[in-house]
C-alpha cells in the first residue's frame, strides 16, 4: 500500500509541476505580447504624430513668410519636437535592453576612424581628434556611433567654456580604445559609480526641465557590453575621461535579459 500511495504522490507532484510550467510559459508569452505591443505604440503611434509636428514647422519655418515672433516660436515647436523624438528613441533602446535580450547587433566590416570622424562632425564644437593605428574590425557601426555620440554630446554639454573636448582612438593590437575627455566640472566620486544606470542624472537637474532623460550613458555601455567590449569613466582634477575598448569582434555578446527597471513599470 505505502508504494502505491507514494507512486500517487509523485503522479500528483509531477501534474503540479506541469501546470506550473504551463503557468509561466503562460507569463512569459504575455510579457512578450506586452513587449511587442509597447514597442509597436511607441513606434507608431507617437513617432508619427510628432513626425507630423516637425515637418510642418520645418515647412512653416522655410515658407520665408513668418514674422520674428513667430520665427522664434516655431524654432522652439521644432527643437522641442527633436528632443521629444530623441527621448523616444532612447526609451526603445531601453526596453529592447531590458525585456529584448539585449541591443540587436548588426555586426560588419567596419573602420573605427569613420566612426570617429562622423560622430566628431556631428556636432557643431571643436573636437580635436586624434586617430592612430590600424582600427579595423567587426562591429556595428550605427551602434558605435550612438555610443560615442552619447558620450561625446556629454563631453561638450559638461565643458568649460573655452576649453576643447579630445577624442582619442588607438590601438593595442589586439583591441582598439576610444578616450573621450573633456574639461569641466567633475562628477563625485560617491555618483561616478552610479553614471551607468539608468534614469542617473546629474544632482539637481530634471529631466522635464531639461529634456535628458539620464539614459545616454546607459545605453552607451548596453551597447558596448554587447560587443564584448568595456565603458569606463573617471573624473579628477578637473578632468573627466571615458574610455572604450572593444575587442576586434570576432565574438558578439548578447547579454541575458533582466527584469524592467521599476521606473518604467511595464
Ligand atoms: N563629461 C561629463 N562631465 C561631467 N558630468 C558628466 C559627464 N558625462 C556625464 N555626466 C553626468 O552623468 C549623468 C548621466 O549622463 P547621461 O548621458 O546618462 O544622462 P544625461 O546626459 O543627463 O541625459 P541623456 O543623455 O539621456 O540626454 C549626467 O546627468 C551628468 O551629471
Ligand atoms: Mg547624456
Amino acid at each position: 500500500v505505502g508504494v502505491a500511495v507514494r507512486a500517487q504522490e509523485l503522479a500528483e507532484e509531477a501534474e503540479e509541476a506541469r501546470s506550473r510550467a504551463q503557468e509561466r510559459e503562460r507569463e512569459l508569452a504575455e510579457v512578450a505580447k506586452f513587449r511587442e505591443m509597447f514597442i509597436g505604440i511607441v513606434m507608431h503611434d507617437l513617432r508619427n504624430p510628432l513626425g507630423a509636428i516637425g515637418m510642418a514647422a520645418e515647412v512653416l519655418r522655410s515658407s520665408g513668410e513668418l514674422e520674428e515672433k513667430n520665427e522664434r516660436l516655431v524654432a522652439r515647436i521644432l527643437s522641442s519636437a527633436e528632443r521629444m523624438s530623441r527621448m523616444i528613441s532612447q526609451l526603445l533602446d531601453l526596453t529592447r535592453a531590458r525585456l529584448g535580450g539585449g541591443f540587436p547587433l548588426e555586426p560588419k566590416a567596419t573602420d573605427l576612424r569613420d566612426v570617429c570622424r562622423r560622430v566628431v562632425d556631428e556636432f557643431s564644437a571643436h573636437i580635436e581628434l586624434e586617430i592612430e593605428g590600424d582600427l579595423t574590425g567587426r562591429w556595428d557601426q550605427d551602434r558605435l556611433e550612438e555610443a560615442l555620440s552619447n558620450i561625446v554630446g556629454n563631453a561638450i554639454e559638461h565643458s568649460t567654456k573655452g576649453s576643447t573636448v579630445s577624442v582619442r582612438a588607438g590601438t593595442d593590437g589586439a583591441q582598439v580604445s576610444v578616450e573621450i575627455i573633456n574639461r569641466g566640472s567633475v562628477i563625485p566620486a560617491d555618483v561616478l559609480p552610479f553614471i551607468f544606470e539608468p534614469f542617473r542624472r546629474g544632482e539637481g537637474r530634471r529631466s522635464s526641465q531639461s529634456g535628458h532623460l539620464g539614459l545616454g550613458l546607459y545605453i552607451a555601455k548596453q551597447i558596448v557590453l554587447a560587443h564584448g567590449g568595456t565603458l569606463d569613466a573617471s573624473s579628477l582634477d578637473g578632468k573627466t575621461s571615458f574610455v572604450m575598448r572593444l575587442p576586434r569582434g570576432h565574438r558578439v555578446c548578447r547579454p541575458a535579459a533582466s527584469p524592467a527597471p521599476d521606473s518604467l513599470a511595464l
